[in-house]
């Protein structure tokens, strides 16, 4: 309804409101197709929604609205629907002439807070059950509210769509047309199921603009309310969660995932049964062949009404891309309520489960004894790139576990990384889901081993898929069982001569040979094997059924394709694999370790393998790594793990012995370093390193005192305890000691001096000038000033250029030492700058390299001037037993050539520019990004509350939750507020894309919440 120019809709029903309500009340307009809706508020907050019907409505379905409403709310007070508030004189529902002169039927109902389930950007599995629940709990209420003028025949009463047939001529997109008619096809099939189900009232519009969604922060969304009654009527209450339904999979990566969960939810608590979870798909499809005929209808007749055309984008998109088969999705959503996937699932599994032990022997013998050997992520490192199986890896698979008797099983159930292509990823990035748990059992043996079926059935499939790591020969064979129930089993990795005697439709007897295992050249190129894997159906599988499963879908495949083990005549749960379980692991250490001993994220990791910048869990699950800085040139770095396997085989001693290797190293290091440094010290960790630096210190000056920034780490040694304030300074910390001084970190994000100030490095360096006098004046004396060059535990900082040259010189001017702790910024890792000093323009005396150094191999170094090597050279051995094993030498070095040959610290630019671009990009977008800061890859984002300060809370929950989106990244920070990343130094653009793509849909998914 137009608004007339000369009257002020808004304020008409303001008085009328007033009038009759007794409500003074502000009204702003809601959406709506056909009848007026506002959202009323009075000045104290109070809300309501007044609804002025369309023109034309009829009394009676006002009438059964607010009659199926109230039934709701007394049936059950806690169901998520509005309240009808009467009006003064006690009606529940008044009449009112409009500005036209029309009478307008109109309520009003209370206000439900939330979003549209439309609108909300994190949609998960665990909101669409709620969504279930919440839909089923009201359908379960409303069954019992009967009202004659409800059994209605009208446009949106799902089974009366075929009028849709009339109107195809509207879609002129021939494709369009081809998709909608084979839906109508589809439904007119299901039809008389329909018709033969029972019916009662239900809502009929569920759909993602009527259910509202709210949550606390940082808890998964819930559904508050359910609205608009309008289009209530009498149909088969499937009718009402296949309409749900089908909003529930717009928009979505995971579609299936989502509606299981939400038909899972509405079965919990309105149980259903497998004839109506088997129309679901069907009806949903045609709810939304409806809505889009229905828009394009109105569309041609409003050709002015872009948004027509625009809301119906996402059901378009759905309809369009479809992947879904409808025998998977049928199984799927009755495996979500706990069904049978296929009528019979249950009697197959158990009629073979009673038949174990009587079936012939696959392989002509007994496998009960044969051992079964572990292919898994944690028990083997093949592939050595989880990203790609060499061919050479294939065929030796499980090479490195077999005895002399090649004969022998592999697992059910059990996580590999073997399963490389890109077919077995479930998303775009190389973190994505990907397909790693074998849902078969193997039986490994020598090529040409006969094989033997194990029950009689006819040939489904007899093929040869010649692909490099598929099937090579392939047979499927369909059984029956004395109840007429059907399954089926595969052979994989045949040899396929077969194809020269076996057919489609051919009977094969119980025991008979009919294959044989094919060798590497035929089998798709692996190790001989049979891959052996039951079926309880095929329908949607047809011949390509998935091996190998996603493990976090892993409830459904297993009830598809159960363990075979007793038609091998084998038990069930010896051939069953269990990974790590990880809540055991957690209890055993908190059992056995000390209670400080922290685990990162709120869902613990337990990490099986690991390469370049991925690390994978106990089911295979990939993870992209942005925050190990340890395995500095990747995790798993072949020629590190070469290099140390080969020194271990020669020799591993110490520096009191010669060897090449320990000079070799320090001339790397020396290489990189500015002229003057003539002298290495190597020790076994960062801590080591520190505390070395500051006895060189204080051997050189002959003084103790010693000067560093505030919020600094540098190990949790005594000594370097004493200099971390970020430790010492905490609620049961040691405390400062007096020979210790603390200065302001020259943050210029939430420090003194801001970015703004040109003069903050000189303002920041000034701050040392009174701890040189303090500790002058308590007669300690100044040995020296140590800082982490880019503090890295204070936040991520980047102190401004000229600061430590500022620094340098006023504590060299009163004979201290200056020492520059590189653990975090060295070796590359700034891309610009080889080290961090290099970019402040200052040559420290001494230098300390930590953990990147040995690339998960512990080692320290501390590098400095003959002048205080010679001061440091008392007469007393220094001696660091496993400092400059030859070992960790040759580990080093060949971190250092890496970095070089493989131009890592290039990388680090190139990528980390990328990344930086991107969340400065962000930043735009988000208020609660304050500052994002960083060089190439030493970056640290801000999480600020609307105040400016530190959101600790909200900078937890993102990292959390990316952690769940398969991204480590971590936080630090005195308030522990600032993401901090800092991956390997491989990570490549595809990686950061990820990165950058997540993070925004996770910083999106807060805006949820408002
Ligand atoms: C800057 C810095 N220095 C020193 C250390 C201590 O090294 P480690 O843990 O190898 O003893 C760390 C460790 O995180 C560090 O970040």
């Amino acid at each position: 309804m137009a608004k007339g120019p000369d009257i002020d809709l808004e304020n008409f029903w303001e008085r009328v409101l007033k009038i009759h309500w007794g409500i003074e009340a502000v009204l702003s307009a809601l959406p709506g197709e056909l009848d007026l809706n506002f959202l009323a508020e009075e000045k104290n907050g109070a809300k309501c929604i007044l609804k002025i019907m369309r023109n034309d409505c009829p009394e009676w379905l006002i009438k059964a609205q607010i009659e199926a409403i109230e039934h709701l709310n007394y049936k059950d007070p806690s169901l998520k629907v509005p309240k009808v508030l009467k009006a003064s004189q006690g009606a529940s529902f008044i009449r009112e002439e409009d500005y036209s002169g029309n009478e307008r039927l109109i309520w009003l109902q209370t206000f439900i807070p939330g979003k549209c389930y439309a609108e909300i950007k994190q949609k998960s599995t665990s909101t669409s059950f709620d969504v279930g629940v919440s839909l089923g709990n009201m359908a379960s209420a409303l069954a019992d509210y009967k009202n004659e003028s409800l059994v209605r025949d009208f446009k949106w009463n799902l089974p009366g769509s075929l009028w849709i047939k009339n109107y195809f001529s509207v879609i002129e997109n021939a494709a369009r047309l081809k998709i909608i008619s084979k839906i109508v096809d589809d439904f007119k099939e299901i039809l008389p199921k329909l018709s033969s189900l029972g019916q009662q009232t239900i809502h009929n519009d569920p759909n993602d603009y009527n259910i509202l969604i709210s949550g606390e922060k940082y808890q998964s969304l819930t559904v508050s309310g359910i609205i608009d009654f309008g289009d209530i009527c009498v149909a088969p209450r499937v009718c009402d969660l296949s309409i749900a339904g089908a909003y529930i999979v717009l928009n979505n990566s995971e579609p299936e995932k989502m509606l299981a969960a939400f038909v899972s939810g509405y079965h919990s608590v309105y149980p259903l049964n497998t004839e109506e979870v088997d129309l679901v798909w069907r009806l949903l499809r045609m709810r939304l062949a409806v809505s889009v005929v229905n828009s394009t209808l109105l569309a041609s007749k409003n050709p002015e009404d872009a948004y027509i055309i625009i809301s119906q984008a996402p059901a378009w998109d759905f309809l369009e891309n479809l992947n879904i088969n409808e025998g998977l999705i049928k199984a799927r959503l009755r495996n979500s309520c706990g069904m049978p996937v296929v009528e019979g699932a249950d009697r197959i599994v158990d009629w073979i489960k009673k038949e174990s032990n009587n079936f012939s022997p696959l392989c002509g013998t007994n496998l009960t004894n044969l051992e079964i050997k572990s292919l898994s992520v944690e028990n083997t490192s093949v592939p050595q790139d989880p990203f790609e199986l060499k061919n050479d890896e294939a065929k030796n698979i499980g090479f490195e576990i077999t005895d002399q008797t090649n004969f022998w099983l592999g697992y059910y159930n059990e996580p590999r990384l073997i399963y490389t292509a890109p077919a077995f990823r479930l998303g775009p990035w190389k973190a994505s889901n990907r397909r790693t748990v074998h849902i078969a059992i193997d039986v490994f043996a020598d090529e040409g081993t006969e094989l033997f079926a194990p029950l009689e059935g006819v040939v489904f499939t007899a093929e040869y898929r010649d692909n490099q790591l598929d099937y090579g020969g392939v047979i499927i064979l369909k059984h029956t069982t004395p109840n007429n129930d059907e399954f089926f089993t595969l052979y994989g990795h045949l040899d396929p001569i077969f194809l020269s005697n076996l057919k489609v439709g051919d009977k094969i007897e119980k025991g008979q040979s009919f294959c044989q295992l094919g060798a590497p050249n035929v089998n798709g190129g692996w190790a001989p094997h049979v891959h052996f894997q039951l079926a309880l159906t095929t329908d949607g599988m047809e011949a390509d059924w998935p091996g190998v499963a996603d493990p976090d879908d892993l409830s459904f495949w297993n009830s598809i394709c159960p363990n075979p083990a007793s038609l091998l005549n084998l038990k069930e749960i010896d051939c069953l694999y269990r990974p790590s379980n990880k809540k055991e692991v957690l209890s055993d250490r908190s059992k056995h370790f000390g209670g400080n001993l922290s685990v990162s994220y709120d869902e613990p990791i337990l990490i099986s393998r690991a390469w370049k910048h991925h690390i994978f869990d106990e089911w295979g699950r990939p993870y992209l790594d942005a925050y190990n800085n340890v395995p500095h040139v990747g995790h798993s770095h072949p020629r590190i793990n070469q290099v140390a396997l080969d020194q271990l085989n020669r020799v591993n001693s110490n520096t009191r012995y010669l060897h090449p290797s320990q000079t070799k190293f320090a001339k790397k290091i020396l290489s990189k370093l500015p002229s003057g440094f003539e002298v290495c010290y190597f020790v076994n960790s960062g801590s080591e390193a520190n505390e070395l630096a500051l006895r060189l210190a204080q051997a050189h000056s002959g003084k103790k005192g010693i000067i560093t920034p505030d919020e600094g780490y540098f190990g949790n040694t005594t000594g370097a305890l004493s200099i971390s304030a970020y430790k010492f300074k905490k609620p049961n910390g040691v405390g400062q000691a007096d020979w210790v001084e603390i200065i302001e970190v020259p943050d210029d994000y939430r420090g003194s001096f801001k970015k703004d100030d040109p003069d903050r490095a000189i303002k920041f360096a000034n701050l040392v000038d009174g701890p040189i006098e303090r500790l002058n004046l308590k007669g300690i004396g100044l040995s020296g000033f140590i800082m982490e060059t880019f503090p890295s535990v204070g936040g991520q900082i980047i102190p401004p250029k000229g600061y430590l040259e500022q620094v340098y010189s006023k504590i060299r001017k009163h004979g201290g030492i200056c020492i520059a702790d590189e653990v975090q910024t060295g070796l590359g890792r700034l891309g610009d700058y080889y080290f961090g000093f290099e970019f402040q323009e200052v040559k420290p005396d001494i230098v300390v390299l930590g953990k990147p150094l040995g690339n998960g191999h512990p080692i320290g170094a501390v590098i400095t001037t003959k002048e205080i090597g010679e001061s440091f050279d008392n007469g007393i051995e220094f001696f660091s037993t496993f400092g400059g094993s030859n070992l960790s030498c040759r580990i080093g070095t060949e971190v250092l050539e890496i970095v070089d040959e493989e131009k890592l610290q290039r990388n680090a630019k190139e990528v980390g520019d990328f990344l930086i671009s991107g969340f400065n990009k962000l930043k735009n977008n988000f208020d609660f990004i304050g500052d994002v800061r960083g060089m190439g890859l030493f970056i640290g984002i801000e999480i600020i509350r609307g105040d400016g300060s530190e959101a600790t809370e909200l900078c937890s929950y993102i990292k959390n939750k990316m952690r769940d989106n398969r991204i480590l990244i971590g936080s630090d920070g005195p308030k522990d507020n600032v993401i901090k990343i800092r991956p390997p130094l491989t990570i490549e653009i595809e990686d950061a894309q990820m990165l950058l793509t997540t993070l925004s849909e996770v910083l999106e998914g807060t805006l949820d919440w408002a």
